[in-house]
C-alpha cells in the first residue's frame, strides 16, 4: 500500500478522483483517518456503495457511534447539536424515519415542485439581470448561492422581507461549514428561533406554502410535533441549498471544461429541445456531483461490506463521487457525456434516505444552466482552472468562487 495517495489534503480537494480510483481498485473498503482524527470506512465501489446505502444494519443515528467524544459535527450540519435539531430525516432510522418521511412527502410533492417552475425561472432571470450588464461576475456568489436559498424560502413560505436574513445566515453557515464554532452556532440558533416563530404564525393563518402543507399533513391522525416541524424545515433548508449551489457551480465548470459537450447543450437549449438538458443534469450529478460523501452511517452489528469486516459502532462513509465513476458500472466513467442513457448514478443517494428534494434540485439545475447558456451565450471561465479554490468540508464538493466573463447583455 506504499503508493496509497494522500486523502483529504489540499491537492486532493481540487481533484479527488485519481485517489478514489486508486482506493476503488486497491482498497475498496478502506479505514481512513479523517482530518478530524476520527476513523471511518470509505466505501468506493458502486455495488458496495449502493448496498451500503440501503443496508438497514447501518444506522443514521449518531448515538450508534462508539466514540462519543467525536459526536460533534458528524451529520455535516455545523452547530446542529447545540440547537437541538436532531430529529431530522438524515439523523434517524425507522420507524421514526418512516413516519416523518411519510408526513413530509404528503406536503413536499412532485406536483408542488412542478408548479413552482415559473417562480424559479423568474428568480433566475432577476439574479441574472443584476450582473448581466457587467461583463464579469462570480457565478457562485451572484447566482448559484442566492438562487437555491431564495427558492427554498419562497417554497417554504418565508416572507420576502425576511429572506435577506436567511441569505446572511446561509452565508455564515457555508463560510464556516465543517465546525460548530463561532458564528455558525449563532446562525443556527437564529434560524431555529425564526422558524419556530414562523411555524407558530402559520398555524394561525395557513396558506398554500410548504410550511402550511407540513402543518396540515397528517397520517392516521398523526401530525408533526412543533419540534419536528422546525427540524424538518431546517433540514430542507440545509440539505437543499449547499447541494444546489454545487450542482450549478460544478455543473457550469464541467461545461466550461468540455467545450464540445457545452456546444451541444447550448444548441439543444436554444432550439427548445430539453432532452439533452434532462440527461445532462443527471450526467453532471454523476460526473462531479454536489455530494462527495453520503452522510454518516454507523454499524449496529458486525457486518461485511465488500468482503471487509466492519465492527459494531464503526462509522461508514459511502463515497458517492467514487462509486459514480466506477468503471465496473459506467462506461468511460471519466468522460462527460451529457446524453448518457444508462446512468443510475448515486448523486441523490439510494434507499430510504434517497434525496426527497431531487425534483426541486433537478428543476433548479435545469433552470439555472439553461438560463445561463441562453442569456450569456459566450459565458466563459475568467481564470485558469488550476486557480479555482474548493471549499473544504468532508461531505460536500463545491467551489468557493467561479469567476466568469461574458459579453454584457
Ligand atoms: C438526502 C443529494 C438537493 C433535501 C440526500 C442524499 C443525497 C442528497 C446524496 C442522501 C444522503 C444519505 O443517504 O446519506 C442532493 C443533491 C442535491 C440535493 C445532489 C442537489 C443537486 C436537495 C434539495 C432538498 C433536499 C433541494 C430540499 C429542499 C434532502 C433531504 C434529505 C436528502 C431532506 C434526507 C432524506 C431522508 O433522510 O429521508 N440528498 N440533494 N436535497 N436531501 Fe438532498
Amino acid at each position: 500500500m506504499s503508493d496509497r495517495p494522500e486523502l483529504f489534503t489540499w491537492g486532493f480537494a481540487s481533484n479527488p478522483y485519481p485517489a478514489y480510483a486508486w482506493l476503488r481498485e486497491h482498497a475498496p473498503v478502506y479505514k481512513a483517518q479523517l482530518p478530524s482524527g476520527v476513523e471511518a470506512w470509505l466505501v468506493t465501489r458502486y455495488t458496495d456503495a449502493r448496498q451500503a446505502l440501503a443496508d438497514s444494519r447501518l444506522s443514521k443515528n449518531p448515538a450508534h457511534h462508539d466514540e462519543s467524544a467525536h459526536a460533534k459535527g458528524k451529520t455535516g450540519i455545523p452547530g446542529e447539536r447545540s440547537a437541538n435539531l436532531m430529529t431530522h430525516l438524515l439523523n434517524i432510522d425507522p420507524p421514526d424515519h418512516t413516519r416523518l418521511r411519510r408526513l413530509v412527502s404528503k406536503a413536499f410533492t412532485p406536483g408542488r415542485v412542478a408548479g413552482f417552475e415559473p417562480q424559479v425561472q423568474s428568480l433566475a432571470d432577476r439574479l441574472l439581470s443584476e450582473f448581466s450588464g457587467a461583463g464579469a461576475a462570480d457565478l457562485i456568489h451572484e447566482f448559484a448561492f442566492p438562487l437555491p436559498i431564495y427558492a427554498i424560502c419562497d417554497l417554504l413560505g418565508v416572507p420576502k422581507e425576511d429572506q435577506e436574513d436567511f441569505r446572511n445566515w446561509a452565508g455564515m453557515m457555508i463560510r464556516h461549514g465543517g465546525g460548530p464554532r463561532g458564528g455558525v452556532g449563532r446562525a443556527v440558533k437564529r434560524i431555529r428561533a425564526y422558524l419556530a416563530d414562523l411555524i407558530h404564525r402559520k398555524r394561525a393563518d395557513l396558506g398554500d406554502d410548504l410550511i402550511s402543507g407540513l402543518i396540515r399533513a397528517s397520517d392516521h391522525g398523526e401530525h408533526l410535533t412543533e419540534n419536528e416541524a422546525v427540524a424538518m424545515c431546517f433540514v430542507l433548508l440545509f440539505a437543499g441549498f449547499e447541494t444546489t449551489i454545487n450542482l450549478i457551480g460544478n455543473g457550469a465548470l464541467a461545461l466550461f471544461q468540455n467545450p464540445p459537450q457545452r456546444a451541444l447543450l447550448q444548441a439543444a437549449v436554444a432550439a427548445g429541445d430539453s432532452r439533452l438538458l434532462d440527461t445532462g443534469i443527471e450526467e453532471l450529478l454523476r460526473y462531479d456531483g454536489p455530494v462527495e460523501l453520503a452522510t454518516w452511517r454507523y454499524a449496529t452489528q458486525p457486518l461485511e461490506i465488500g468482503g471487509q469486516a466492519v465492527s459494531t459502532g464503526d462509522p461508514v462513509l459511502v463515497v458517492l463521487a467514487a462509486a459514480d465513476r466506477d468503471p465496473a458500472r459506467f462506461s468511460r466513467p471519466n468522460t462527460l457525456d451529457l446524453a448518457r442513457a444508462d446512468n443510475p448514478h448515486l448523486g441523490f443517494g439510494h434507499g430510504i434516505h434517497y434525496c426527497i428534494g431531487a425534483p426541486l434540485a433537478r428543476l433548479e439545475g435545469r433552470v439555472a444552466l439553461s438560463s445561463l447558456l441562453t442569456r450569456l451565450p459566450d459565458l466563459r471561465l475568467a481564470v485558469d482552472p488550476a486557480e479555482l479554490r474548493w471549499r473544504g468540508g468532508l461531505i460536500m464538493r463545491g467551489l468557493r468562487e467561479l469567476p466568469v466573463e461574458f459579453t454584457p447583455a
